[in-house]
């Protein structure tokens, strides 16, 4: 078999809430060109309750239910399940069963060193102290990725330690017990300002907490008050006013989200973005404008969107049919690692 035919994508979300637009330019969006690529020889879409209960053991209903939103999020994007398995973590116990070998091959001190998680932990206000699941939950991370031999973890740029804590996993585990995992390589966004997209009040990180999101699932008038009370240059007070295009999210949002073609379809008056931001910078150009054509934009590529996720939530028992069924094709690989791993740590006693 070529390379090519051996390369294998796992990737996932947490679900502790719907999905946003950062969520889409992140990762989302690029997983379904991956998928249509035809590059790939199997493709693992996660859904890590799993990893949601580390930090919301105490909230088992939304976790629950948020499932049930991010497998709607999936297919309306574009997933198909023809062509990706997509599962639900917890209905695949040998991932658990993993990450308890794997546990002995990382240090507490390393744990407590990863960036994400340490920056999770300031944010989060565990009040009786940092459960041991959300410390290790890159552990278990670990255990999502080898289990299905993945190549390829195309996901966001906050899980750059996740995945360099997986290959320091993999080279221990090879190194002690003999070559058996296979080391994965993360893949970002080529877009620089999909790496990590601002909220829309103008703050590093959109999060539900800060109610700074743009759902997939917001209807038009929702998206579009969004968009006009967008955060942007606060220096920019009359049109006339020379503007500022860094840290302005208006303008952040059309890096991640315009294409040449916008910009002849809505007869904006600019050839392309540069021109439009030159013309901000030298003053002339008003916000409302530019959030006018920014809403524009975002309602083209959402509507579709939206409308698909409508048609699917009109049945989840045909949702959970197929979660049910990834489920299945999942534990069927994650139980041929688990059995290479045991045979490997010599715990495979009755043959
Ligand atoms: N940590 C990811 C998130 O916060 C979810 C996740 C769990 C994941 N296991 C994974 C992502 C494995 C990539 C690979 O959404």
């Amino acid at each position: 078999m070529s390379e090519k035919a051996e390369k294998i994508i796992l990737t996932g979300d947490r679900p502790s809430g719907k999905l946003h637009i950062g969520h889409y330019v992140g990762s989302l969006r690029q997983r379904v060109e991956l998928q249509d690529s035809g590059e790939f020889k199997k493709i693992y879409i996660m859904i890590a309750d799993t990893q949601a209960l580390t930090d919301n053991f105490a909230n088992p209903d939304k976790v629950r239910a948020s499932v049930t939103e991010v497998a709607l999020d999936y297919l309306s994007v574009g997933l198909d399940p023809n062509k990706c398995t997509i599962f639900i973590q917890s209905q695949v116990p040998e991932l658990t069963e993993l990450t308890m070998y794997y546990m002995n091959l990382v240090s507490i001190a390393r744990v407590e060193r990863n960036p994400t998680v340490k920056a999770e932990i300031a944010q989060k206000n565990f009040g009786e102290g940092v459960p041991c699941g959300f410390v290790c939950y890159p552990v278990s991370q670990t255990s999502d990725i080898t289990a299905f031999k993945a190549t390829t973890v195309p996901t966001g740029e906050d899980q750059k330690p996740m995945l360099e804590q997986a290959r320091e996993i993999v080279r221990k585990f090879n190194e002690i017990y003999g070559p058996t995992l296979v080391e994965p390589d993360i893949l970002l966004a080529s877009n620089k300002a999909c790496l990590r997209l601002p909220g829309t009040d103008g703050h590093a990180k959109m999060s539900k907490s800060l109610g700074n999101c743009i759902y997939l699932s917001d209807d038009a008038d929702t998206i579009r008050e969004k968009i006009m009370s967008m955060y942007t240059d606060p220096t920019h007070v009359k049109v006339s006013d020379p503007g500022h295009i860094e840290g302005n999210t208006v303008f952040t949002y059309l890096d991640a989200f315009s294409r040449p073609e916008h910009f002849e379809r809505y007869n904006i008056g600019f050839a392309n973005l540069d021109e439009m931001k030159e013309q901000y910078k030298k003053g002339g150009l008003g916000d409302v404008k530019v959030k006018r054509f920014l809403n524009d934009i975002i309602q083209e590529e959402l509507q579709p969107i939206r409308e698909r996720r409508e048609e699917y939530a009109k049945d989840i028992p045909a949702l959970y049919d197929m979660l049910k069924k990834g489920c299945e094709t999942a534990r069927e690989a994650a139980s041929q690692t688990l059995a290479e791993v045991k045979h490997a740590m010599k715990i495979d006693y009755f043959g």
